[in-house]
């Protein structure tokens, strides 16, 4: 049996001689040389491009979808119902808690930028998990200056207007009573059980994927204040290192 079919010609609606070919055509005298069939890197851009198209619609209702969405979040930030009227917010009860918090910020000097750059998004976010608590802590950032705080005037300059923060340039020791505080350090032998409520918890404020292992253990030890664990082992499987970024730290108090 004999096929007398013609061989695909899978070529583009548009001139057979594309720009593709124009160097060789014009070397050859104006001659169009083009191949007769597709290339298949020609095809698979053109199933590329026909799929892309075809899903132009698809694309249109997500993003409109992505709006809506947006626009029912902030109406739930404003209190607003559906129809963008204002309604009741609920009101939560606030019952903030004597319990002090402080991030020492003594370490910036130890830290590389991108390092400090980290540290600045942790502090952001204890900032607004204890903004949003029903039981805020009396929160602390102390020794506060140098790489972290012109990080936070480029890009949290924001910063200056936060509330129920106390942001201070002073050292925790010349602002608190040394029976006062307890410092939290994965290397103290102690082990936290209880909070008390009228004791300031000390978080290093370092980024330092431990290269400084010890460091705030051994300031604990020179200004002779408490010292203690978090009881993890308790309460989360850990792998190995039982070491905390500053915000899970603050957490998990
Ligand atoms: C990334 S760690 C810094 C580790 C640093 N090498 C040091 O000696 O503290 C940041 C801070 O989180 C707190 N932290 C981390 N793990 C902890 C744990 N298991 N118990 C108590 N505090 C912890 C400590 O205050 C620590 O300074």
């Amino acid at each position: 049996m004999t096929m007398d079919t013609e061989p695909l010609d899978l070529r583009p609606e548009r001139s057979k001689c594309t720009s593709e070919f124009a160097d060789n055509d014009k070397r050859n005298n104006g001659a169009c040389n083009a191949p007769e069939v597709m290339s298949k890197r020609q095809m698979k851009k053109m199933i590329k491009q026909k799929q892309w198209e075809d899903q132009r619609e698809l694309r249109k209702q997500k993003r409109k979808e992505k709006r809506q969405k947006k626009k029912l979040e902030r109406q739930a930030q404003l209190g607003q119902n559906v129809e963008g009227i204002a309604c009741k917010r609920v009101r939560r009860e606030i019952h903030p808690s004597t319990l002090h918090i402080i991030i020492d910020c003594s370490f910036d000097h130890l830290m590389l930028l991108q390092d400090v750059k980290k540290l600045n998004k942790q502090i952001r976010r204890c900032y607004s998990e204890n903004r949003r608590a029903t039981h805020p802590v009396q929160f602390y950032l102390t020794s506060h200056g140098g790489q972290l705080k012109s990080n936070m005037d480029e890009y949290d300059k924001g910063w200056i207007n936060w509330k129920d923060i106390h942001i201070n340039s002073q050292h925790y020791k010349d602002l608190m009573k040394s029976e006062d505080l307890v410092y939290l350090t994965s290397d103290s032998p102690e082990v936290l059980h209880e909070l008390d409520e009228t004791k300031a918890y000390i978080i290093g404020g370092l980024v330092d994927h431990n290269h400084h292992k010890g460091i705030t253990y051994k300031q604990a030890l020179d200004l002779g204040i408490r010292h203690a664990q978090l009881p993890l082992g308790s309460f989360v499987k850990m792998n190995s290192r039982k070491v905390l970024a500053v915000n899970h730290g603050k957490l998990s108090v």
